[in-house]
């Protein structure tokens, strides 16, 4: 802060006493908020993005802008920005520590944008001041012939039990590829566990349950090499719970209540799906006509209907993503045709 300082002409301009403090309490006020708004604070230094081969999450650090460094009373903070591909927005962090983890697509740019926020005693208590922004953009790496990265990888993780993961290619190769998958228990990436195989090709992965982790990220790279030259890789990265398919019901039973009512109760699907995460749908119509169906859902495993002359379809949902459909038709003698039928919803990123 500079000194405060007031020049009173010789010729005694500033006659009044009171008026001559009065300049210099306005000149101290301009002087203090004047000096405010000139504290600045250096961005971070030493932006480093590491890649630990978590096919997918990079390790961001970053040190002390060099006019902090031995500082101890002020109260800094970093707000961190990266790119988020998946979104296609910007997502923020603010965190005192000088590191962070995050989730990039290792076959997009990376960017990150960094800054220091001052505040405490070093703002004189006033609001955060913010650095200018130290950016990073990182291009990926380019591996591999173009036309040899698989074009679509679809996962469905069933009964909670065991996941499939199949691929398509673009081309017709003979190459074989291989898959890498990671997850934040895993010390580093491993290869498939199982390969899914068709006509001598791997097309896909099973993995047991005991591989996989849900609630987290789940990285995947599928690359691979042909004759000496490598594929180019493809990563993708989900939430498995999102990926979960219940089993069909196999077991249903019937009974008519005494006032001519239906009551259907069912067993639920075999796995390792809780319970408390499924839900069950009955599609009902008269038999023989087009008429509407109607939907209902019900957590509880059975349901009554009246008149009994209907076609039902029963859906196990477990987060009403991935649908199986029993349909079952039945007349007033009760006598029942019992069917699985598998219907898949898209889902649209994994
Ligand atoms: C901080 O302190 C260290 C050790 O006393 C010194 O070497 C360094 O130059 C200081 N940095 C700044 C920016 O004053
Ligand atoms: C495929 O990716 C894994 C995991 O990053 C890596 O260890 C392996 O060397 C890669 N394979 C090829 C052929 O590039
Ligand atoms: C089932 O849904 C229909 C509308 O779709 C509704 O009229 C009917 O009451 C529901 N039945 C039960 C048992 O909830």
């Amino acid at each position: 802060m500079s000194d405060v300082s007031l020049d009173v002409p010789a010729g005694g301009a500033l006659r009044y006493k009171p008026l001559r403090m009065l300049m210099a309490v306005l000149v101290l006020l301009m002087n203090i908020c004047k000096a405010e708004h000139d504290i600045t604070v250096d961005p971070p230094r030493n932006i480093r993005i590491i890649d630990p081969g978590h096919l997918g999450q990079l390790h961001v650090s970053w040190t002390l802008p060099a006019s902090l460094e031995n500082r101890t009373d002020c109260a800094v903070r970093f707000q961190l920005r990266f790119f988020n591909t998946y979104e296609g927005e910007w997502t923020t962090i603010r965190t005192r520590e000088m590191s962070y983890d995050a989730q990039f697509d290792l076959e997009k740019n990376v960017q990150v944008r960094i800054q220091t926020m001052l505040g405490g005693p070093c703002t004189s208590g006033s609001s955060e001041v913010q650095s200018p922004a130290a950016d990073v953009l990182l291009k990926p790496p380019v591996i591999g012939l173009p036309g040899t990265k698989i074009k679509e990888l679809s996962c469905i993780f069933y009964q909670r039990e065991y996941m499939d993961c199949t691929w398509q290619k673009k081309q017709k190769t003979q190459a074989n590829y291989q898959l890498y998958f990671w997850h934040r228990k895993m010390e580093r990436a491993m290869e498939c566990p199982e390969y899914l195989q068709s006509h001598g090709r791997r097309t896909g992965c099973r993995f047991p349950w005991h591989s996989l982790l849900e609630f987290t990220e789940f990285n995947v790279c599928v690359n691979g090499s042909s004759a000496g030259t490598l594929l180019r890789p493809a990563y993708f990265t989900m939430q498995l719970q999102n990926h979960m398919k219940p089993a069909v019901i196999d077991t249903l039973s019937l009974e008519t209540l005494p006032d001519g009512d239906v009551c259907l109760e069912w067993a639920p699907p075999k796995g390792r799906i809780l319970e408390d995460c499924l839900e069950f749908e009955v599609e009902s119509r008269p038999e023989g006509t087009e008429g509407l169906m109607a939907r209902n859902l019900t957590r509880a495993a059975s349901f009554t209907v009246s008149p009994p002359d209907q076609c039902f379809c029963f859906r196990t949902l477990p987060i009403r993503k991935l649908l199986i459909c029993l349909t079952l038709c039945f007349k007033k003698s009760l006598k029942t045709r019992v069917k699985g039928r598998h219907v898949d919803s898209s889902h649209k990123h994994l």
